[in-house]
């Protein structure tokens, strides 16, 4: 597990999508795993930069998405999907055919799940999986727990993930079911970009890089995967400096 420390979020954001941008140069129909939540948001505005520059297209990726919150539509602005379109997808010359998202709101959980496992597999597993971390250490929506999950499955989200979480809904009030990727799923990508910053990571941070391999902390299990970028900032490097 490689650490970088840099000055800020804008810094991290022009190495990542170099990272993302370098990927696609040399194999224009990549499969990218991406990630919602706060931490992407500013590396997704430097990769429209770079489509809108000419120096990428988007047009012959493939994309999986980590996870999306149950019985939220594509149409909700809530929806990861949304989140996706409106800060990335939809300001580039991406495929939608190309891109996938757990269908959340399904009754046919298992099914779903087992197609999305399928599906990426059959497009020869993932390049490059970009990945933000939960306060609680959480990797997707892979809440703490007493063993590591491996493929897709449906979670109960935790009081933690709501209360950092339901900022983000209009009433407070935000589903309390997700699906997601497993740990198994994104442990197979070929090579992850995790993306940490602020103070209210450092202790998330620490246990992911220097705690103990465990299940309650999803996040630690990177440390046994092969090619693992983490990109973190002062603030959510605090606790690191100290060992
Ligand atoms: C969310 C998402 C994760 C995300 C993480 C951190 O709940 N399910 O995919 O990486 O928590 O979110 P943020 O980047 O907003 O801090």
């Amino acid at each position: 597990m490689e650490v970088i420390l840099l000055d800020s979020t804008y810094d991290i954001s022009v190495a990542v999508a170099e990272i993302i941008a370098n990927q696609i140069k040399k194999k224009p129909d990549s499969v990218l795993g991406f990630a919602t939540g706060a931490s992407p948001v500013e590396t997704y505005k430097r990769l429209i930069e770079k489509y809108q520059s000419g120096e990428i297209s988007f047009k012959d990726i493939t994309t999986f998405n980590l996870d999306e919150y149950c019985g939220l539509s594509r149409e909700d602005k809530n929806s990861y999907f949304y989140f996706m379109k409106d800060n990335l997808f939809g300001k580039t010359d991406i495929d939608f055919e190309k891109v996938h998202f757990l269908s959340a709101s399904t009754d046919y959980v298992e099914d779903e799940c087992k197609k999305y496992q399928s599906e990426i597999e059959s497009c020869g597993g993932i390049d490059i999986q970009l990945l933000g971390v939960g306060t609680n250490g959480h990797i997707g929506f892979n809440e703490p727990s007493d063993e590591f999950t491996d493929g897709p499955f449906k979670v109960k989200l935790t009081q933690s993930t709501i209360d950092a979480n339901s900022k983000y809904f209009e009433n407070g009030n935000m589903p309390e079911y997700a699906l997601t990727m497993g740990v198994g799923d994104i442990m197979r990508a070929k090579k992850i970009v995790l993306i940490a910053t602020g103070e209210s990571k450092a202790k998330a941070v620490y246990s992911m890089v220097k705690g103990e391999v465990t299940p309650k902390c999803p996040a630690s299990i990177l440390q046994t995967h092969k090619d693992v970028t983490v990109f973190v900032d002062k603030e959510s490097a605090a606790l690191l400096k100290y060992n």
